[in-house]
């Protein structure tokens, strides 16, 4: 089957694509280091020729809400305009678990705007919506501090291994569309401050941790939900003090 990943280049897509190509699929990894420009549209209707299924990885460079919301809404429609050319059977993104709901954080509007216009696309499709990356927790605890300090939300929180979005994302690519989103969380859950500390104490850093019901994600105030799923989800496998040992 061949399988285009744009954003093939990002921490998702190098992990998706080292997947399906042991499971023996032809992979082209596109993104702009290869010519491939979904912004622009430069190079999209090339790569897409002969695919049967596409994954968007891509992420914004800039995350100001203006930028970030330009971002997905030209790159979504030029790479939903080139699949429906070329009669691409299932149409797969990554967003965010609570974009259907977290109004106040500009970066997940734009993400919201993504999946609907991927809903009115006419292409199948799948939309996986994860939470938060292990990965990406550095940048948030870098979000919070002041000093020695760093103050972070007690919302709940219930993030996921970059290797297990890249293994649920492969899984999709080789099931049927569903046309409609399924989320992805770690197996276990906690507060945001509580997640950061141990993360923090993990790797040995010593600042420490201030549960702070004002304290925002980056500008967004959160609820008693936080990030984590309302509803039904797949649990990812990676336990984060496995992952914390072995990172
Ligand atoms: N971080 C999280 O915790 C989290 C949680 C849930 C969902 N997500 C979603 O996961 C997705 C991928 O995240 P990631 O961390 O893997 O991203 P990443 O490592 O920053 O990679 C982004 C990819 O997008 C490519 N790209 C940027 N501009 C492009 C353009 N104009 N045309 C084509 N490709 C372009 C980049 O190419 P270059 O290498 O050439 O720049 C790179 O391959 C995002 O959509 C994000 O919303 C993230």
């Amino acid at each position: 089957m061949k399988i285009v990943i744009i954003g093939g280049s990002g921490l998702i897509g190098r992990k998706t694509s080292t997947i399906l190509k042991s499971e023996g699929h032809d992979i082209v990894s596109a993104s702009p280091s290869t010519g491939v420009d979904s912004v622009s549209g430069s190079g999209v209707a090339e790569a897409l020729t002969g695919a049967n299924v596409v994954i968007d990885v891509t992420n914004s460079p800039s995350f100001e809400d203006r930028a970030v919301l330009d971002f997905f809404r030209r790159s979504t429609g030029n790479l939903l305009t080139a699949a429906k050319a070329a009669g691409v059977a299932h149409y797969i993104a990554l967003s965010v678990v609570g974009a259907d709901r977290i109004r106040d954080s500009g970066y997940l509007r734009a993400k919201r705007v993504q999946e609907e216009l991927i809903e009115a696309g006419g292409v199948p499709f799948t939309i996986l919506r994860a939470t938060q990356f292990f990965e990406f927790l550095d940048g948030i605890a870098g979000s919070g501090t002041e000093g020695d300090v760093v103050y972070m939300s007690p919302s709940k929180f219930q993030p996921v291994a970059a290797d297990d979005v890249a293994a649920t994302l492969a899984d999709i690519a080789t099931s049927a569309p569903k046309n409609g989103a399924v989320e992805l969380a770690g197996p276990e859950a906690s507060s945001l401050a509580k997640f950061i500390q141990s993360y923090l104490s993990s790797k040995g850093d010593t600042r420490k941790v201030i549960p702070d019901p004002d304290a925002t994600y980056f500008g967004a105030v959160l609820d008693k939900d936080g990030l984590a799923p309302v509803a039904q989800f797949i649990p990812g496998r990676t336990r984060f003090e496995d992952w914390a040992r072995s990172s």
